[in-house]
């Protein structure tokens, strides 16, 4: 499989089937969540829904085991080899927009999930009707700290079980508690968010806008990474 991902790709560019496939399922994802936008702007909550749930987890599952898959090795492989072009294109554009598309994604894959779970704390079906409910929607931090507390604990069962059977490293620690750290933050700005839009259905719209305008940013910022790399610039292929 590893192999066949790193065979010439189908759009005739320098890039791999991988590359290919990964700006592939890019665009596909980019445009059914502009259509589930366009859907809840039409006040059609069903198929808002639907796109949204099945697009994100479909987009999650694909790309974070796409990226195990290659071992995250988006700045690693396709760097310095990767990239053909003068030093000073890689290091003034090439590896800022790199960093910026990577944190993009960090904090799209992060509103992905808080926007569901946020779009199924809001809505109700209201005659045959998928809509929000507009009315005050508030965590309190007892409920946010034995929700962290129980992940904490998941997190350590998994990297006990790990030293169990001999799996465990410093590298899987790190990420780990990455993670760990991520979710705190995730949550302390939750808490933050949620005074300044303390009606639920209202913070669902401003975020979910501010969600859909990081993936089109994602896009650009991808797909200009794909010319770089495998039709203007392209180095050592794989
Ligand atoms: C990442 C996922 C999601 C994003 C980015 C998102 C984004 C949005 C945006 C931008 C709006 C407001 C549109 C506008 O008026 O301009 C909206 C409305 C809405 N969303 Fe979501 N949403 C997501 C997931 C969900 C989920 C999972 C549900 C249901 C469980 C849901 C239910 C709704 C409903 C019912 C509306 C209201 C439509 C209306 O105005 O009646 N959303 N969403």
């Amino acid at each position: 499989m590893l192999e066949w991902l790193k065979e010439p790709g189908f759009y005739g560019t320098h890039a791999t089937i991988g590359a290919d496939l990964s700006q592939s399922m890019a665009a596909l994802f980019t445009v059914l969540f502009v259509i589930g936008w366009f859907q809840a702007r039409r006040v059609r909550g069903h198929p808002h829904h639907w796109l949204m749930l099945g697009g994100m987890t479909a987009m999650i599952v694909f790309f974070t085991s796409y990226y195990l898959f290659r071992q995250l090795g988006v700045l690693a492989f396709e760097g310095k080899e990767g990239f053909g072009g003068p030093e000073a294109l890689y290091e003034n554009v090439f590896v800022p927009l790199l960093t910026f598309h990577i944190t993009l994604v960090t904090i799209g894959l992060v509103m992905a999930i808080y926007m569901i779970v946020l779009g199924f704390r809001v809505q109700v079906i209201q005659g045959g009707r998928r809509v929000l409910k507009e009315m005050a929607l508030r965590t309190t931090w007892r409920k946010v700290i034995t929700i962290f507390g129980v992940i904490t604990a998941i997190v350590v069962a998994y990297l006990l079980f790990l030293v169990g059977v001999d799996r465990f490293g410093v590298g899987k620690l790190v990420v780990w508690l990455s993670l760990l750290v991520l979710i705190a933050i995730v949550f302390s700005l939750e808490m933050v968010i949620q005074r300044i839009w303390p009606n639920g259905a209202r913070r669902h719209r401003m975020l979910g806008r501010f969600t859909m305008i990081i993936y089109c940013v994602l896009f650009v910022t991808g797909s200009a990474t794909y010319t770089m790399l495998y039709i203007l610039y392209p180095g050592k292929i794989g």
